[in-house]
């Protein structure tokens, strides 16, 4: 028994879609929403989230579990604010802004152009695209805000809510959000401020000797860590792709001065791999070499991943040298050193103390749930051609999202094909057998067909139906999501069956 794939559509609103479905199915929605939502926050919602924590745990375990010497930590989101000034983030955590004189609107320089690129692409005018964005990045390089504008003018970069091209000079502003520790007199005292971290990097920098010290730890080892940043991101659109609040999966790598190129290049490859272990096509991920370097790196480059946009920055690679725990060390006047025994082979001697150099790798969660469930998501015609249905064609179509068996929210959707007959006995002794193992779903409302449409759009790897033969030989049929192709199989084997998709 199957049904048929006749073709692929994939409509020009496709990012559309996507937001739409995610909505729709309890996968993400607007932050607040009975108030109009927040601009660039979003709530996870209970297929959202179930998503996100597989997306979360397969990062953790490949980074972790299945390294010899990486370990996690789960720091504060508050830091001393002594941090944020140490890193930079105080002085150089800024964007250059652009303000639009006629209708108020403030833009980050680098989108704006970038969204014009984008139009010039659509217009079919590729070199003309790359040459814009090749002068920005020259011009952003050298910091040069004049120039940035003439760039803006010259090619009539014009504002999206006035249509003018009314600009103001360009300025920087803090990317950083601040609050205040306990009762404050006045709100400007800055003794009493802290910033909601920008980066969760810093955790593991002020930790590292902690961790160092209290694991043993011998260079070379990292540390990772998942959890929320927060950024005021000034032109904050395209969805969970750039947000207020976000979260990351940074992993820091401490190794030997001087190791960095070898280090940056083993870490660009297992993070590709690891990508394109998930099964999405290597076509989709790009590497795109950094001209304009952040202040703390060497060498730094984005895996960009085709988002329904085009080709953007999905995670971060960078090279940080010594920069961020020599500032610590500074701003603290605690030692940040390693004493390092094992012997270099230049010298016959122990390399001895120095501040490590650190390789890091950078993902936002929330990006990486944008791509794979943009990759994921699929519109189907299933319509049968009219010899085939009989007259007239039988016109059917189905939303599915094709997602990693290890990563949807439930693997195994269990379905009696009646209310009664001892039915729903049958399938209820199936989910007990199976939800200590993984995420199951119990369902006996509605016909089958609409039951497996429901749990193609949640991108439900497998159904079982249980039907009045699995009464007489304990055989329920196995219907595929992605082949939609049946099979009877024995009740015993279903957790068999369902445990090697996702190992
Ligand atoms: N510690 C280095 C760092 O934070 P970054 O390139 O600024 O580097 C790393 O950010 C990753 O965090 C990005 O590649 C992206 O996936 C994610 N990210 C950054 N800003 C974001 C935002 N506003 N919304 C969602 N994800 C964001």
């Amino acid at each position: 028994m199957t049904e048929q794939v006749k073709g692929i559509s994939l409509p020009a609103g496709r990012f559309q879609a996507i937001i739409s479905h995610c909505k729709e199915y309890g996968f993400i929605f607007p932050s607040s929403e009975i108030y109009d939502g927040l601009q660039a926050v979003y709530d996870y919602g209970q297929m959202g989230s179930e998503l996100k924590k597989n997306i979360r745990d397969y990062w953790w375990k490949s980074m972790t579990q299945l390294q010899d010497n990486i370990v996690g930590i789960d720091a504060a989101i508050f830091m001393h604010p002594t941090t944020w000034k140490a890193s930079g983030h105080v002085d150089n955590f800024n964007d250059p802004m652009i303000d639009n004189k006629d209708s108020k609107k403030r833009y980050r320089v680098d989108h704006l152009v970038e969204a014009y690129s984008d139009e010039l692409r659509a217009a079919g005018q590729e070199a003309k695209a790359d040459e814009v964005i090749a002068e920005m990045e020259r011009l952003l390089a050298k910091d040069d805000f004049p120039g940035l504008k003439k760039l803006i003018e010259d090619n009539k970069i014009s504002c999206a809510i006035s249509g003018t091209c009314n600009w103001t000079d360009i300025r920087q502003f803090n990317l950083m959000f601040s609050t205040e520790f306990g009762s404050t007199v006045s709100s400007e005292d800055e003794d009493n401020k802290v910033y909601l971290r920008p980066e969760t990097a810093q955790g593991i920098f002020v930790n590292f000797l902690n961790v160092q010290k209290s694991g043993r730890m011998k260079i070379p080892f990292g540390i990772a860590q998942v959890g929320k940043a927060f950024r005021n991101e000034i032109v904050a659109r395209q969805f969970i792709f750039r947000m207020r609040e976000f979260e990351q999966m940074e992993m820091q790598f401490f190794i030997r001065p001087g190791s960095q190129k070898e280090w940056y290049e083993k870490w660009k490859t297992t993070r590709l791999e690891w990508h394109k272990s998930l099964g999405i096509p290597a076509e989709k991920y790009r590497f795109h070499d950094h001209v304009k370097l952040a202040h703390y790196a060497d060498a730094a480059c984005d895996i960009e991943f085709e988002f329904p946009m085009g080709f953007k920055e999905l995670e971060g690679i960078h090279s940080r040298t010594d920069f961020d725990l020599k500032q610590h060390q500074e701003y603290s006047k605690k030692k940040q050193q390693y004493f390092d025994n094992d012997i270099d082979p230049a010298t016959g001697k122990p390399y001895g103390n120095y501040i490590p150099y650190v390789i890091e790798t950078s993902i936002g969660l929330d990006r990486m749930f944008l791509a794979v469930i943009s990759h994921a998501y699929e519109e189907q015609d299933l319509s049968l051609p009219a010899a085939e249905a009989g007259q007239p064609e039988k016109s059917d179509s189905r939303v599915v999202l094709h997602l990693p068996a290890k990563l949807a929210p439930i693997k195994l959707a269990v379905l009696p094909l009646t209310k009664k007959d001892g039915l729903p006995e049958i399938a209820e002794q199936i989910m007990k057998d199976c939800r200590g193992e993984f995420r199951c779903f119990y369902e006996e409302k509605d016909s089958i067909g609409k039951r497996y449409r429901r749990m193609d759009a949640l991108g439900t790897p497998f159904c079982v139906t249980v039907d009045h033969q699995s009464k007489e030989d304990q055989t329920v049929t196995i219907r595929h999501r992605d082949s939609m192709l049946q099979e009877r199989v024995a009740i015993s084997d279903l957790k068999r069956i369902v445990l090697e998709s996702i190992a």
